[in-house]
This record gives C-alpha cells, structure tokens and sequence, in this order.
C-alpha cells in the first residue's frame, strides 16, 4: 500500500501539540512523562522545521518561550475590564465584621434564619504583581500589566515565557476571555539569582517581589526566560461564561491547563463558615514560611457570581472580597555586636548578632547586613533596638533601628578596614557593593572555601569530603589547597583527629575507616570528571559554569588558556574585559601552575577528550593568531573559524600588530583591509588560504 509520509506541516502541528502537552504535565502539573533531553529533541527538531517553514510556524508555538524578541518600550493599552485592587485589613475583627456586613447584605436585614448560608471562597494573597491575560479562540494573545488600573502594559512577549502561562488551552474554553492572576518569583529562585550576584560582585536584590516585578519589565525577554517566574491565577472575566461561581471557574481554568491554587493541598478552600476563614487565616498564619513562594495574606471571596453582583463594587474595590494581610513578622532586639565573614572569593558580609528572639517561630540570633552601604544607611550601633524581619529570604534582616529605645551614647558602627581573617587591607572596587579581602591565597576562609568549591557536586564531585572534613584537615594542615587533594593517603586519615564546628562551638571528630575509603573513592572517581567542570573547580573568579564551557571549547586544553592573551579571551563568546582580566591574573601566579601540575600529576582532566574536540587537521597554523572577516565561498562563518582552529590557529575577534595572519572573504570593510596592511599583518584570499591548508 502507498504510504504518505507526514508533511512537515503536519509535523509542526504535531510538536507543537505534543511540546504543549509536555510542558503543562511539567510546570503545571508537576509530573512530567519525558526526560528534559527527550523533550529538547522534540524542541530542537520543531525549531528547525520553523527555520526551514517560517510561514508555518505557529503564533504560540513552544519555542517562542525561549524569548529572543527586545522591545523599545511597552506599549500603553486600556483593560477591558478595570484591574480593580482588594479592600484590606491587618484585624481579625474587621474579616468578621466584614463577613457579619456582608451575610446582612445578601439575606436583607434581619433575615436571621439564613445565615451562613452563603459561600467564600478562601485563597492565598500571592505577593507578586497582578497580570490580566486575553485568550482568543484558545490561544494568548495579549498580556498586560496592572498599571493604574485602567491602562496597562503590554508585556506579552515577556509572559510568553513563562511556562505555567499556557499559549495554547485544552478542552472546552469560551472562545474569548480575560484570566487574571499574580506573577511571581520562587524563593529558590530568588535565592540562586542572589548567591550568583553575590559571586559576581553585583548589588543583591531586595527581595522576590521587586526582582520579579524587575524582571516583568526587562527589555529582552530571553532575560525573562531565564529568570524562573511563575504564575497562580485568580479570576476570570468574560461575557456569558460557562460557570456561576468562582470556585467553578478555578476548576474550569485548571482543565484549561491553568496553575490554580486547586491543585495544592488547602491553597483554595470553600466555607460557609467565619470559623471556616479564620482556620484558613491561622492554618496559613503559620504554615506560609514553607511556602516556595511569598503570600502577603490570604484573600476572601464571595463564592457565587450572584452574590458578587448583588454586592457590587466600589470606585476601587469589589465590596464581595477583602484580603487579610498578614504583619510581616517583624520583632526588636538589641544589636550585640557585628562581625564579618569572609566567603570564598574574599567578599566580606557583616553580620549582626542579635539578642536571640522569636520570630516566625524560630529563634533569630543573627542577621545578614549586606554590605557598608547598608550598614551606613540603617546607621546602625551595638547597642541599639533593632527591628529585624523575615522576608523572603530565609536568613532575616535588619530593616531599621527602633526610635523609641535610643542608646543616648551611641557610637555609629564604621566599617572594617582590614581582613578580620588575615589582616589584609580592604578593597571595594568601583561599581561594586562589597569589599573584598584581596589576599586570595593568603586567607584561610577565602583556601578552604576554594576547596570546598573544588569538591562541590557541580565542579569534581568528590563524595564524602563535606565542608567540616575540608576545614578539618585544612586545620590539620594536610590540605593546604586543593591540589593537595591528591596527595592525601589513607594511612594519615585513618584515626585522624580533626577539629570541627565554628569556633565558639567546635568539637572533635576522628575520621572513621569506612569514611576514609569513602573518601579516596570520591577522589578517584573525580579524575574522570571532564575538562570543563576541573575549569570551573579551579575557582578562577568569574569563571562560572557557563564561561569554563566557553573556554575549555575554545582552547581545548589547560595549556592553551595559561598561554593565552586578552586578545585571544576576548575572541570567546561570553568573555569580556573583567573575566579576561581575571583568568590572566590566576595563571599569572605561580602557585596556580603548582597546582595545575599537581593536578597533571594525578590524572585529572586538562583537556577536552577527543570525543569533544574538533579533529586535528595540521599544525600549519600553530601558534598564530587569525583574523577572519567577510564572507566566504567554501565556509559558513563558524566552519572557517572551525577549520583555522583544526588547523592549530587561535580565532581572535580584532586586528592588532600582534595578529598572525588575516583571512579576506568577499565582502571584507576596507577599514580593515588598510589596517592589516599598515600593521604589516599578511592578509590572504580564501583560495590562497585553502592553498596553505593543503585543500
Ligand atoms: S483578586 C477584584 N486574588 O492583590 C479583585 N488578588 O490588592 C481582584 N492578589 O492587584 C483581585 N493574590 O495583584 C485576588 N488570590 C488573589 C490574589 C490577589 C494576590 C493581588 C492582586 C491585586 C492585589 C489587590
């Protein structure tokens, strides 16, 4: 029998579909069926058959969530419906005092036989910023912002991206309607972002809230892609809509393929009861710090539409809901002293030691001051009242000093001057917040926490070599750096007695058998670990994950990149001044090539296995630096770059005296023509170069 193959157009649909389904059952339902690479495949396959049929590519298709599109500026649009903001109280009283109006309002008054009988609907008060969302025929079509409540923004490439947005419904939807619902930003999402500012030497963010509403209005939405928002929804308006109550409607929405609360254990609740809410209200009084994510309060609603319309509105406000606030929890202790710790890369965080107080539950007896700025700004002295908070981070902060408990003899804190590790003097860079203690290899936290870097699961992944074992045999001087790592035996571990604990707590431990040949196991294993994570171990400041896959790409080989020039780092994607300066300061210091030939001298992977590396084709080009510029016959751009690095050549991006050798294709700016020649640089045709290549 004939057999049609499926069209391409077909297939497009196809994928689309299918990559739809994927990530509803992934980032909505929390249950994926595929593997990410599975599910990369599918995607990489639909984003080629787009490239090939741009005509058939799909409005909502999946792989417009990557962003890529940057926009001038948002435009201004009217809501259909007015983004009405919730009527709000931080009292008990005042829910059921609320409730008590209402109930009299819906029976008439006096009507004391049918009490209670209406329903409310209970759901969390999502700290983020409120978004309306336009569905046509099932697909998204439009975005926008709260903005004054009348106008808007339209975000809609931004919301395209994030994942628990749907662009394309499920089921039996109306055909058109608005949803509306809170953006927001995950703790650990949060968290990470800050950490990896943190490492860069870059201002941290205030908090969720604020980084999420930041990210919302970025410019280039593959910013926005990559920043983890996320999306509960609330409300949906519309003409004629298939359902009479809210409750109902979050459980259309959610076979819509919608994020509802209804998917969560008692993150929506029906009552007809005030003792209904206010078991609602206490549950999450307690419970919202294990979210993973802020709440701000908990919002009550009328349960039918016939009782929201009987209630109606005010000029701001629905009268049919209120929202209970929870006091941000918030408590004042006196400030016993300040210290500061040093991280692996020298940044030095202040801490403050409290006088211990409950709060959230736990017991605070320290808070993080991010930096002098900070510190100056909260004009803080030991001795004070402060007032600290817990907020989404999950060390609490200082948020301000209590006036009415002034120390009349006060002494301002000043911040420290020298490393409180190793005496060194500080250094704060312009531009950036923290200090740095500049003494990288002299400082016994900035050692060990390199060490515990080295180990870390994402770098070699040594098992059983946790931070206390690190700072142990640190302490007991067998592991002065990493390197050294390799050279410890069994026989000096066995028994040994290692010191652990912070200083003003420490014990002591003996290092057990079974953990030593756990340990030497973990060493073993990690000399298979591949050229880019030992990059990225080496802890080479602004070397993260990303830039050591670039340069171990690049260059191949540990030796390349200790040989390389500014030029030639810059020539990487991703490189620019600061990182460039950074490795070339690293491999400027003796030590470092010590340890790189104690790490040579075990078998740890220097370079990229053959597998990863382009396939050799001749040494014509070794030790050269080439230009390539204009258009070529016999190569794409990548392939020409490609075939000078087979054939042993360094890719940089600028002429300079220093430049080996300048490939012309067609098209090469005059501009740089001349400048080759006035520098003396030999320029070659691309025939000519197939020629010295022996093609
Ligand atoms: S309903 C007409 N439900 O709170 C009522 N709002 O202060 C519309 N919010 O702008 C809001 N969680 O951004 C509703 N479960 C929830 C909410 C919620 C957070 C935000 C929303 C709104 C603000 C009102």
């Amino acid at each position: 029998m004939y057999f049609r193959p499926m069209s391409d157009q077909a297939r497009i649909q196809e994928l689309v579909v299918q990559l739809n389904e994927h990530n509803h059952r992934y980032y909505v339902l929390n249950n994926p069926t595929i593997s990410d690479y599975a599910f990369d495949q599918l995607l990489q396959e639909l984003q080629a058959l787009e490239q090939q049929y741009p005509q058939w590519a799909l409005p909502n298709s999946p792989t417009k969530r990557v962003g890529g599109d940057i926009t001038d500026r948002f435009e201004k649009v009217k809501h259909q419906y007015p983004m009405l903001s919730l009527s709000n109280t931080y009292s008990r009283e005042e829910i059921m005092e609320w409730e008590s109006r209402a109930t009299k309002l819906l029976t008439g008054s006096g009507d004391l036989f049918s009490n209670h009988l209406h329903e409310f609907a209970l759901e969390l008060k999502y700290d983020g910023l409120a978004i309306s969302l336009s569905y046509e025929n099932g697909q998204l079509v439009r975005a926008l912002t709260r903005g004054d409540g009348e106008v808007g923004e339209d975000i809609t490439v931004n919301a395209r991206t994030i994942r628990s947005i749907p662009l394309q419904l499920r089921g039996n939807f109306p055909e058109r309607f608005e949803i509306r619902g809170e953006v927001f930003m995950p703790k650990d999402v949060f968290e990470r972002i800050n950490a990896e500012r943190s490492e860069a030497g870059e201002e941290l963010y205030a908090n969720p809230r604020n980084t999420a509403a930041g990210t919302l209005k970025q410019q280039d939405s593959a910013e926005v892609a990559k920043r983890g928002l996320d999306c509960f929804l609330y409300a949906v308006l519309g003409d004629n809509l298939p359902f009479s109550s809210h409750a109902d409607a979050m459980q259309a929405a959610m076979d819509w393929g919608f994020k509802t609360p209804l998917a969560f254990p008692r993150y929506f609740e029906v009552t007809r009861s005030v003792q209904g809410i206010m078991d609602f209200i206490a549950h999450w009084d307690i419970q919202r710090h294990h979210l993973p994510f802020d709440i701000d309060g908990i919002v009550i609603k009328l349960n039918t539409y016939s009782d929201q319309n009987e209630l109606g509105l005010t000029a701001k406000s629905p009268r049919w809901a209120i929202a209970y606030k929870f006091k941000s929890e918030s408590a004042s202790t006196p400030l016993l002293d300040m210290t500061y710790q040093v991280g692996r890369t020298g940044a030095i965080t202040p801490v403050a030691h409290l006088q211990p107080v409950v709060l959230a539950g736990t017991t605070v007896k320290r808070a993080s001051v991010h930096n002098a700025d900070q510190i100056r700004k909260l004009d803080l002295a030991i001795g004070d009242c402060v007032f600290v908070e817990k907020g989404g981070e999950i060390i609490p902060k200082i948020t301000g000093v209590d006036p009415t408990a002034a120390n009349p003899h006060r002494v301002p804190i000043v911040f420290i001057e020298h490393c409180p590790e190793c005496g060194s003097a500080l250094v704060r860079q312009d531009g950036e917040a923290q200090h740095y203690c500049p003494n990288e290899d002299g400082c016994a936290p900035q050692r060990i926490g390199k060490i515990e870097h080295f180990v870390s699961r994402k770098a070699m992944n040594m098992d059983g070599l946790g931070s206390e074992t690190v700072s142990g045999l640190y302490g007991a001087g067998l592991l002065p750096n990493y390197a050294a790592i390799y050279s410890l035996k069994p026989e000096q571990l066995i028994g040994l007695e290692l010191t652990v604990g912070a200083e003003d707590d420490s014990k002591k431990r003996s290092l057990q058998k079974k953990s030593v040949d756990n340990l030497m196991a973990g060493i073993e294993q990690s000399k298979a670990v591949p050229f880019e994570r030992v990059l990225f171990a080496l802890g080479i400041r602004f070397v993260g994950e990303t830039v050591a896959k670039k340069l171990a790409k690049a260059f191949v080989s540990i030796d390349a990149i200790a040989q390389a020039n500014m030029e030639s780092l810059l020539a990487v994607d991703e490189v620019g001044e600061k990182i460039a300066a950074s490795v070339l300061a690293w491999f400027e210091r003796q030590e470092h090539r010590d340890w790189i030939e104690q790490l040579r001298a075990a078998g740890v992977q220097l370079e990229l296995d053959a597998s990863q590396q382009p396939a050799a084709e001749s040494n014509v080009l070794a030790g050269k630096t080439v230009v390539v510029s204009g258009v070529f016959e016999h190569f794409s751009r990548d392939g020409i770059k490609a075939s000078v690095e087979a054939n042993g050549g360094q890719i940089v991006g600028s002429i300079s005296k220093k430049t080996g050798l300048v490939i012309a294709g067609d098209k090469m700016g005059p501009e740089k023509k001349k400048k080759a020649e006035d520098l003396g640089v030999p320029v070659l045709s691309e025939n000519e170069y197939l020629r010295l290549i022996g093609k």
